[in-house]
């Protein structure tokens, strides 16, 4: 079960205001890892209301792209179609049959990392490349979001560390973790037009009296910042082992 209900009005706020106008930043991180083959297949894990397989499918053309969604409002809400109802403990899909897997801010409402490793493990073929984006866990710099909404980094302390993911997926190894600038938004003043809190897990999580005071922080900054807003989300990448190599050590 995920943290927030990812219902109806959770899905209509995140497909409103979370899909990024601007997302090329993270093609070339991307592509520094995945070689978008004609042919290949791309699993997006969580892939919410589509934004990242739309975009997949324009970038990557002759790829397969599948996207997997546990909850229905989601779906109901995608932009990208089909997208299969599943999870990261259950994916609707074939062993060793896919190259490459997208969990975009996803990892920390997965309940059992170590099942979804097991699953991952299953569907991915030797050698595939898995990349994890997200906020972890004692990483909050160079987000905006927790720089004005400061208790809501006591949220994101409850999320997976890095640690905790590499320790769950036995049998990966981690490749790279970097941070990636991303264009969020023209200005601070777009962000505080356009929020909603609905769309963010620690600002759903945090108390209503917490929100008030960050969304009071957000707009005072607002009134004298200019600029565009740049986030910089962690990329985590982790590959499985090539073909030939042993299974984990049990234990
Ligand atoms: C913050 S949204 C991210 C959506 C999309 N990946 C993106 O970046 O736009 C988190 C998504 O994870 C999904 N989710 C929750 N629990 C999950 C699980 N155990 N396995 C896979 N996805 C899950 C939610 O339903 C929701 O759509």
């Amino acid at each position: 079960m995920a943290r927030i209900a990812y219902n109806h009005t959770d899905a209509q706020a995140f497909a409103a205001t979370r899909h990024l106008g601007d997302a090329s930043s993270w093609r070339a991180a991307i592509v520094e890892h995945f070689d978008p083959k004609p042919g290949s297949r791309l699993l997006d894990l969580g892939a919410g209301t589509g934004s990242w397989s739309r975009t997949f499918t324009e970038w990557f053309p002759g790829v397969e792209v599948v996207a997997v969604e546990p909850s229905a409002a989601m779906r109901d809400l995608s932009v990208f179609q089909p997208i299969l109802a599943g999870d990261a403990a259950a994916i609707p899909l074939p062993d060793s049959s896919v190259d490459a897997v997208w969990i975009s801010t996803v990892i920390h409402h997965v309940p059992d990392l170590a099942a979804a490793a097991a699953e991952l493990r299953r569907v991915l073929r030797p050698g595939a490349v898995v990349l994890i984006r997200s906020a972890f866990a004692g990483r909050p710099e160079g987000i905006t979001q927790f720089r004005y909404f400061t208790e809501a980094v006591r949220v994101l302390d409850t999320y997976p560390s890095v640690a905790d993911i590499e320790e769950a997926f036995a049998g990966f190894r981690t490749v790279k973790l970097s941070k990636v600038p991303q264009h969020t938004a023209s200005s601070l003043q777009e962000i505080v037009a356009t929020l909603r809190r609905e769309a963010h897990t620690p600002l759903q999580l945090i108390t209503d009296e917490e929100y008030a005071t960050g969304l009071e922080r957000l707009r005072a900054a607002a009134e004298t910042t200019t600029g565009p807003v740049i986030d910089h989300l962690d990329l985590l990448v982790m590959r499985t082992d090539p073909a030939g190599s042993p299974p984990p050590a049990a234990g």
